[in-house]
């Protein structure tokens, strides 16, 4: 859909009085550095090429009015900024609400305003989705009613929409990386003291490769906070000797010395799990820094070994496909991305090899697993925007 058709949209759902501005929030992939963000630990995501897009326009009263074009089944809703609330039958557009009530959290005055959503991102596929249509929102809110908000502080609005008006208790990676994403960059993010920066993607003849397991990853909240609150009581334990805050401040000798204080075996794999994937995460960004991507494929196959065996958030369907990917020739590593359960393995692979990959891939993993999946080409692009014609 261009932008011309969500004008026209806008006017046959909200009628032909305003002209609307036009914003737009990508997606993410993460390339290494999984269930580190909520331990305190580093990510290393790109936005994408997939995006959230927004036409939007004030209002002069209180009245909040949202459309989504891919759940015209859910229709209309229609609210006021004094009635935000939560509401299950709301839908998609809890994720938009949120954002009105998290800035109203902060004090922050608002007004009305008409929005209509529209979205390429694969929905479940563990893209962040959600977090595209929370930043896709903020950013209108920030543009429209001038607020002056940096892109930094747009991350944590959607981060708070999410665990506290959603209920879905993440981290930061994916809201900062639709808010901070940079054109042919992904970003080291420090999620202990939000410290980042970004390291080009020089990628020399080498894709990112995104293959989705078409496996909806749907049970993912609950296990999600299990393993949370399982990372959160190890390092209880491990602060009864160690004065630390997080376990991405461990190494991983300092993790050895002391992984005895943890006493229940499932905790201690699921902490170990952060301290090496967090340390992983930094040596697989100086690889990339000195352009040693075969380095950085194996550090890439690790992680997805680590997320399988300690943290366990893999399942049938992306190991299925990570093993497939691993097989073939000009594959220089493969990982699950996102939260798990379902959803999407990335994997770098020489350009030459990418068709040859596809069908290798598509062939095995549909055998093993019945699900036929999909295969896109990653672009990393700019963060959380207005759109100017
Ligand atoms: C989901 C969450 C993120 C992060 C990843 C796992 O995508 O939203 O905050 O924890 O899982 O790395």
């Amino acid at each position: 859909m261009n932008r011309q058709e969500l004008k026209t949209k806008f006017s046959e759902v909200f009628g032909p009085d305003s002209t609307p501005r036009m914003f737009c929030a990508p997606a993410r992939v993460n390339l290494i550095g999984e269930h580190t963000d909520y331990n305190g630990g580093h990510v290393f995501p790109c936005a994408l090429s997939f995006n959230t897009y927004v036409a939007a326009a004030k209002r002069a009263d209180d009245k909040i009015r949202l459309y989504s074009l891919n759940f015209e089944k859910i229709g209309l809703v229609e609210t006021d900024l004094a009635h935000l609330a939560f509401d299950k039958k709301q839908d998609w557009a809890n994720y938009p609400l949120g954002v009105f009530w998290a800035m109203q959290q902060r004090g922050i005055a608002l007004h009305g305003a008409d929005l209509l959503f529209w979205g390429d991102v694969p929905l479940g596929a563990g893209l962040s989705s959600s977090a595209s249509i929370e930043l896709a929102a903020a950013v209108t809110l920030n543009t429209l009613f001038a607020l002056g908000l940096p892109q930094t502080e747009l991350a944590k609005i959607g981060q708070e929409a999410e665990n506290k008006f959603v209920g879905m208790n993440c981290g930061i990676m994916d809201q900062f990386a639709s808010a901070m994403g940079k054109k042919n960059h992904a970003i080291l993010l420090d999620c202990n003291t939000l410290k980042y920066e970004y390291a080009p993607l020089d990628l020399k003849g080498v894709s990112i490769l995104i293959c989705n397991t078409n496996k909806p990853h749907n049970l993912i909240e609950s296990k999600y906070n299990e393993r949370r609150s399982q990372s959160e009581h190890a390092l209880q334990q491990l602060q009864s000797r160690l004065p630390i805050k997080a376990l991405g401040e461990l190494s991983e000798e300092e993790f050895e010395k002391n992984q005895a204080l943890i006493t229940d075996p499932v905790e201690r794999k699921r902490a170990k799990h952060a301290v090496y994937e967090n340390q992983r995460t930094l040596k697989a960004e100086q690889a990339l820094k000195a352009g040693d991507l075969e380095q950085f494929g194996r550090f890439m196959n690790a992680s997805h070994v680590s997320l399988r065996d300690d943290y366990e958030v893999t399942g049938a369907e992306l190991d299925a496909m990570a093993e497939a990917a691993w097989k073939q020739p000009g594959v220089l590593g493969a990982r699950m991305t996102g939260g798990g359960f379902g959803g999407c393995v990335v994997a770098l692979v020489k350009n030459e090899h990418i068709e040859a990959f596809k069908q290798n891939v598509a062939r095995e993993y549909e055998a093993k697993t019945g699900y036929k999946p999909d295969f896109y080409i990653a672009c990393a692009e700019d963060g959380a925007r207005e759109l100017n014609d």
